[in-house]
């Protein structure tokens, strides 16, 4: 990939990025009374407003608890967009980041979906402004748009295809197949990734995730010393250098399954941390390490950990429900233009079979 063809972010965007998320406000702390009645009334609103909570794997252990008990789902991004196009319920509550509850909102219009903070956003949907990202494209009109699920509506309007790391590898493969030239945002580090596994050279936009962009290659190869026996999972917005040191790369699903079916006993896991709690439910003897961001070059942005994930709290969450707000609400036209996309990403995602038709609720 010739590095003309890619896009860098200005510098004021990556200023604005690092402020926002130094900026994003920590959830109180909150005695075991507390989350319990909490627990209870989250539980109780829930049931009066048929409302089911869709949670990611990266917020906190609470939210995922609450949303199995209650019959919603704990999922990768491609598993809460599909689930949330899926169930009947009347209200969606999505604990994540905002892309999440747009994505939920442009596939079930008709739906209430609410969000406990939508100032969650994401260092990806942030540094790919719509006005610039349509420049780009519009500069390379022979190419295809293909974007990460981690933008705008606004971006996934000029998108002619929409992907998750959960298919994203899948798409573009069979973009190439059919003989297209692809611009690809936002995520730098998942798109160097496509292009080596493919062998196709993308235009690529130099967004990056500030959480995976911080993993330390230096400091996992030392790791990996100590632990000779651990195997190495990692997600593909994590740099080369460390994608290179995996056994498995892939979305949060894709690293889930591998602590779940690998007969390893030990995982070195370069993600955010909280995915540890649904690693550890699912394999409750196998002994999880957090992939090093500290060391040479460190500057502790986020530590492994989400800052805009960790907005969603009990309290937040509760309060949404009280007040059946903030509400994501999208502009019509936007949402026609951004829906084609997003839709033709789920109709592939279901024929090749990398989602179910009907996906059931966690249990
Ligand atoms: P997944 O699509 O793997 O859930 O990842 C979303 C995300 O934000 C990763 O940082
Ligand atoms: Fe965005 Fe990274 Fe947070 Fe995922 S972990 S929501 S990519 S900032």
């Amino acid at each position: 990939m010739s590095s003309s063809a890619a896009q860098q972010i200005p510098l004021q965007l990556e200023a604005r990025i690092a402020q926002l998320a130094a900026d994003a406000p920590t959830q109180p702390w909150l005695g075991r009374e507390q989350k319990q009645a909490l627990r209870a009334e989250i539980k109780q609103l829930l049931q009066t407003q048929n409302a089911q909570l869709v949670a990611h794997y990266y917020v906190d252990d609470e939210l995922q608890s609450l949303a199995e008990e209650t019959g919603g789902i704990v999922a990768d991004s491609l598993e809460m967009a599909n689930f949330g196009a899926h169930t009947s319920a009347k209200t969606l509550v999505v604990c994540g980041v905002r892309f999440m509850g747009e994505t939920a909102k442009m596939l079930s219009p008709e739906k209430t979906v609410l969000m406990p903070d939508l100032q969650a956003t994401c260092s990806l949907d942030v540094g790919c402004p719509a006005k610039e990202f349509g420049e780009f494209c519009a500069a390379h009109p022979q190419h295809k748009v293909v974007v990460y699920a981690n933008t705008s509506v606004e971006v996934k309007a000029l998108a002619d295809w929409v992907v998750t790391s959960g298919n994203a590898l899948q798409i573009v493969r069979h973009l190439k197949e059919q003989g297209h030239k692809i611009i690809w945002a936002p995520d730098r580090h998942l798109g160097n990734w496509i292009e080596q596994q493919t062998g196709i050279e993308m235009l690529r936009w130099q967004g990056h995730c500030i959480v995976h962009d911080e993993f330390k290659s230096y400091e996992l190869q030392a790791l990996r010393e100590q632990h000779p026996q651990a195997k190495v999972l990692v997600h593909p917005e994590s740099p080369a250098a460390v994608v290179a040191q995996a056994d498995v790369v892939g979305s949060t699903k894709v690293l889930l399954n591998a602590v779940q079916t690998l007969p390893d006993a030990q995982f070195i896991v370069a993600t955010d941390y909280n995915i540890f709690y649904k690693m550890q439910q699912l394999a409750p003897h196998k002994q999880l390490l957090v992939a090093p961001t500290g060391g040479h070059g460190a500057t502790c942005k986020s530590c492994a950990h989400c800052p805009w994930m960790a907005m969603n709290g009990l309290q937040n969450l509760r309060d949404c429900l009280l007040n059946q707000a903030p509400q994501i609400q999208l502009d019509e036209t936007i949402r026609q233009k951004a829906l084609a996309s997003v839709q033709r990403m789920l109709d592939f995602s279901r024929q090749t079979g990398l989602v179910s038709a009907a996906p059931s609720p966690s249990s």
